[in-house]
């Protein structure tokens, strides 16, 4: 894998895998940013900030007087992210490789970061990084998994169940932890940050719902990637495709997400 791409890979098919994901998750962002007191005027700093999708809502919220800076590995999402950004002088999008590249030498007052520190190698030096830059009262706001293995068609669908261990093994093969949110709470305590709230947050599909579509369309598009590594097969792809298909018409099967955790901390 080339060193700016990530794991499930930046074509336009993963690309609008991410705006429906996004698209899903936007409502609890917005109840996070809010609890965390996002006001307009205000810096914000995107850790991993893809094609930009969150940066431009951030940037529309904290209006011309504030500013948003978006830090993205892929070039291509960097692109994408320009291009969407036109016209909005308060937002910055900036190629950059949070486990290598120096850190933006100025203050920020919010730093939100989602699924992103689930792809890295290695914590330590982002979080040594975040705590040396930001000021005593800069709030950090954070949505990662801390349940992957919650993924799941209910009742009895195997093959999809099979397709999550398959993706959970490729993250943890490639490096990364997808329970990292196991791990950020006492990280960030152990370099001065206050945790003012952890919260749970898991959701519910059925029937071809929003929910339904984003896990339905994320073993579309990673499954034949798993195939091709040879942590999943055709014969269990198969029977998933059978199982979804039944789901759209089954009133009591259900799809569970794995679940999200959000952190609110404070240096
Ligand atoms: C699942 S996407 C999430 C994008 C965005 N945060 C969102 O919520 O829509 C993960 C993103 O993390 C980026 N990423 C992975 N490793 C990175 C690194 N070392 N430095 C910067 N970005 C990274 C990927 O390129 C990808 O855009």
């Amino acid at each position: 894998m080339a060193s700016d791409t990530y794991l499930l890979g930046t074509d336009p098919i993963e690309l609008e895998r991410l705006r429906l994901q996004h698209q899903l998750w936007l409502p609890e962002a917005r109840l996070a940013w809010q609890r965390a007191g996002l006001t307009p005027g205000e810096r914000v700093l995107d850790l991993g900030a893809g094609p930009g999708f969150v940066a431009l809502e951030l940037a529309q919220d904290v209006g011309p007087a504030g500013r948003v800076l978006g830090l993205e590995l892929s070039a291509a999402y960097v692109d994408a992210a320009r291009t969407a950004a036109k016209g909005l002088g308060q937002l910055e999008l900036r190629q950059h490789d949070l486990c290598r590249d120096p850190f933006p030498q100025e203050s920020f007052d919010l730093v939100w970061c989602r699924w992103v520190l689930m792809f890295l190698r290695e914590l330590d030096p982002l979080l040594d990084r975040l705590a040396a830059q930001l000021q005593p009262g800069a709030r950090l706001v954070i949505h990662e998994y801390i349940h992957w293995s919650s993924f799941g068609l209910h009742p009895d669908a195997e093959g999809v169940a099979s397709f999550g261990r398959a993706a959970h093994a490729s993250f943890l093969a490639a490096g990364g932890d997808p329970d990292v949110n196991r791990r950020l709470p006492s990280l960030l305590t152990q370099r001065g940050f206050r945790i003012d709230e952890l919260r749970p947050l898991t959701v519910v599909g059925r029937l071809g719902d929003g929910v339904a579509r984003w896990l339905e369309r994320f073993v579309t598009t990673y499954g034949p990637e798993l195939i091709r590594q040879g942590l999943w097969s055709d014969g269990e792809a198969g029977r998933a495709r059978a199982e979804m298909a039944a789901a759209r018409q089954d009133r009591g099967a259900f799809w569970v997400g794995p679940t999200v955790m959000e952190i609110r901390a404070t240096r």
